[in-house]
């Protein structure tokens, strides 16, 4: 077995030796990101990543019931803000979740994050929660949601991903049910498995596919597809989380590439027949994939342009 990197100590504290303790720890290397952020805990903004915390009884802790949402800052400009205001309000109405701000507000609260961050290129993570009740699964036990909004700085994915294109591979994990594909739930494990998935296998992704075989998505990812007849191909979005980069990204092709776009049931057999296959997410904007399993795909041509045209999008 392991040694444990905590051992358990036996002792105990008073609140301002644990205050103390709190404000003295030093910072994980990923923590040094976390420039600014905010919690109805606080009610208030801080710089300093130690404050950052969600008490154990909250349900989005302990029962995963919560929603939350990942956008951009992008030279000072939030970028498809209103869409993933849309989509967070869609997620939280599909749980039974109420988010008492009106987005007026939660924009001044995303504004002054920005401002207290002092980064031009940033990733906001935002959740709301249930809200810390008791420690039953009732959500009635939870009298009010709680809102955390982390401002962290950017990092973007390495260069030679877009120039040379990812490996993916076929998941063992099976798309969610319906609806829960559809909500950005904080309920995540099949996603987090994915993910482990794709680490242990040295993939950068893992496609699912659901229980008829049709092609899904990948852990916080879409994927489609460029057909042999030039035309844009993506699984139905009754099936997966409908990205707001996809969505923008089928947009432009349409308008500045005039190429149609459709959704539709895709196999796997389209997935290797493809002319091109692309992954597209917030913090990916639009990647080449290059390989499925033992499949290569040679041509890259139309997601370099796509990738041009949705970073001047960006502008
Ligand atoms: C399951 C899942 N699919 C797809 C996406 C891509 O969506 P977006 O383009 O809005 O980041 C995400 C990311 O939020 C996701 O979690």
């Amino acid at each position: 077995m392991n040694k444990p990197t905590t051992p358990l100590l036996l002792r105990s504290l008073s609140s301002a030796e644990a205050l103390t303790q709190l404000l003295q720890r030093s910072l994980n290397p990923w923590e040094e990101t976390y420039l600014a952020h905010y919690s109805t805990y606080w009610n208030a903004i801080h710089t300093d990543p130690r404050l950052l915390l969600i008490p154990v009884d909250d349900h989005i802790v302990h029962r995963g019931d919560g929603v939350f949402e990942a956008f951009r800052l992008i030279n000072n400009k939030f970028y498809l803000l209103p869409q993933h205001l849309k989509r967070l309000r869609s997620s939280a109405g599909a749980i039974g979740l109420e988010i008492p701000w009106s987005n007026a507000d939660l924009e001044q609260l995303f504004k002054e994050l920005a401002l207290a961050a002092r980064d031009p290129h940033l990733i906001f993570r935002l959740f709301v929660s249930r809200g810390n009740g008791s420690f039953t699964a009732n959500p009635y036990d939870c009298p009010h949601p709680h809102l955390t909004v982390v401002a962290c700085r950017f990092k973007p994915y390495p260069t030679e991903k877009y120039q040379m294109g990812v490996k993916i591979g076929r998941s063992a994990i099976l798309q969610k049910p319906e609806p829960y594909c559809r909500i950005k739930s904080c309920n995540y494990l099949p996603n987090v498995l994915m993910k482990k998935e794709a680490v242990d296998r040295g993939l950068d992704f893992v496609i699912s596919f659901d229980e008829n075989g049709l092609l899904a998505e990948s852990s916080t990812e879409n994927i489609f597809i460029l057909t042999p007849h030039r035309e844009l191909h993506f699984p139905r979005l009754q099936r997966i989380l409908k990205g707001t980069t996809l969505e923008r990204c089928l947009q432009i092709a349409k308008e500045r590439l005039h190429i149609a776009h459709h959704e539709r049931d895709l196999t796997e057999t389209d997935l290797i027949q493809a002319q091109e296959v692309f992954m597209i997410g917030t913090t990916l904007d639009i990647l080449p994939v290059s390989s499925y399993e033992k499949h290569s795909f040679a041509s890259q041509e139309v997601s370099q342009q796509l990738l041009t045209l949705l970073r001047e999008d960006q502008m």
